[in-house]
């Protein structure tokens, strides 16, 4: 008898094909995928040709500072500058539990959107480490429905004073799954490539990731990717690489930008756009015409590069609106990004599933198959582009083969006369 039975299942495979197939659960695994499956079940879900995907993937969050949006300000100028300012002054109140409450419940939200993986980074420019230390107890509280990986993330930069250093490595020996930085915000371009050097030599140091705030910034001077780039060639360490943001990216004159893509071609590092909180934050310092404030996503996606989408912000100093919702994220990255075409609609849902676990390093346990623990959702849509033109709600989100949540798709009802 199977735990679970998901009858009528129109299930979307990884090459963007769709089986229309019964899938059962046993022991928190996908124990069989077929047409039809006749043997009978303690829960058997009926889903009338939904589509079943394997669930999103939040690629890059700060928990640590979400749902504080107007503490203890406003974000009048909408700048990542304001935004930096204000949060130094929450983060002065900040308690083990103020951070836990607030990330789990962004995590339930995120959640119940569909959203079963999470790398959130933790703020390790204050003294006390509380944020890091509340997201790694999160981490634990929450492992047995969604799985979350906590970046060391310096904020004020390793260089801006002497202690912040210190500070980055005792969060890696605290725990954190993933060394972060943010070159250029160091005080000066030397602070920044030291800084980048360091990062590498913490991650292969303690067997980490990188996940840095690369370029997030207007300034097509800002240019510590070609510095990303070089330590990951000279490292080898490859896809265990990923830049954030890299917004200097779409400013950078095309003549760079093409022997920069060259040079990516030689690593395997991923990328990550932010497009909700970019496409506000950027820009702000240009009257028009306007930049857009997002890294070349297209570009880097026709050179397959991996390039996941992230939230970045919910409802925080950066951005204050945001709801966790991974179809948000991608409804606005094919806009932004201008990736309109069948191809490119398809690719940006992707880049909330498949290649986010690529990033984040899951890939081997990620997607909907036989043998794999059962992480997947129901969508109230027929296929990608559907959930991504109407972004419906998510009806079931299964995790480790359980029903966590379920939300009833909205009817409307016609009461006119035509
Ligand atoms: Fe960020």
């Amino acid at each position: 008898m199977y735990d679970m039975l998901l009858r009528q299942c129109r299930l979307l495979e990884r090459d963007g094909t769709i089986s229309e197939v019964d899938i059962g659960i046993e022991s928190g695994l996908i124990s069989e995928i077929a047409p039809q499956l006749l043997r009978p079940a303690k829960i058997t879900l009926d889903l009338q040709q939904r589509l079943v995907s394997p669930a999103f993937v939040e690629s890059h969050i700060h928990l640590d500072s979400a749902l504080t949006a107007g503490q203890p300000r406003w974000n009048q100028s909408g700048t990542l500058f304001e935004g930096i300012e204000i949060w130094g002054d929450r983060k002065q109140s900040l308690s083990l539990e103020d951070v836990k409450t607030r990330a789990i419940e962004t995590l339930k939200q995120q959640a119940l959107q569909g959203t079963l993986w999470v790398r959130s980074h933790a703020d390790v420019s204050e003294a006390s480490l509380t944020t890091l230390q509340a997201l790694l107890e999160v981490r634990e509280a929450v492992k047995d429905w969604i799985t979350l990986q906590v970046v060391a993330f310096p904020q004020d930069g390793i260089y801006s004073n002497s202690t912040n250093e210190a500070l980055l490595e005792k969060a890696i020996d605290m725990g954190a799954d993933v060394v972060g930085g943010i070159p250029h915000y160091e005080l000066t371009r030397e602070d920044g490539v030291r800084s980048l050097h360091k990062i590498f030599d913490l991650a292969i140091q303690h067997d980490r990731l990188i996940d840095i705030h690369c370029d997030e910034i207007d300034d097509d001077q800002s240019r510590f990717l070609e510095v990303v780039v070089a330590q990951t060639i000279k490292t080898g360490l490859g896809d265990r690489v990923t830049a954030s943001h890299t917004t200097a990216f779409g400013s950078y004159n095309n003549a760079y930008a093409v022997k920069l893509l060259g040079f990516l071609r030689r690593t395997q590092i991923n990328f990550i756009a932010n497009p909700l909180i970019n496409i506000t934050l950027q820009g702000r310092t240009d009257t028009y015409p306007k930049r857009r404030g997002v890294t070349r996503v297209k570009e880097l996606w026709q050179q397959d590069v991996n390039v996941s989408f992230g939230h970045d912000c919910v409802q925080d100093p950066w951005y204050t609106l945001g709801t966790g919702s991974m179809l948000d994220v991608a409804h606005m990255g094919l806009h932004v990004c201008q990736m309109t075409g069948i191809d490119e609609m398809n690719a940006c849902y992707d880049m909330i599933t498949w290649n986010g676990a690529k990033t984040l390093n899951i890939a081997d346990q990620y997607g909907v198959e036989i043998g794999k623990t059962a992480n997947l959702i129901v969508l109230d849509a027929s296929d990608r582009y559907d959930a991504l033109r109407r972004r419906p709600v998510v009806n079931y989100v299964i995790s480790r083969g359980k029903l966590l949540c379920r939300t009833e798709p909205p009817r409307s009802m016609w009461n006119g006369t035509i």
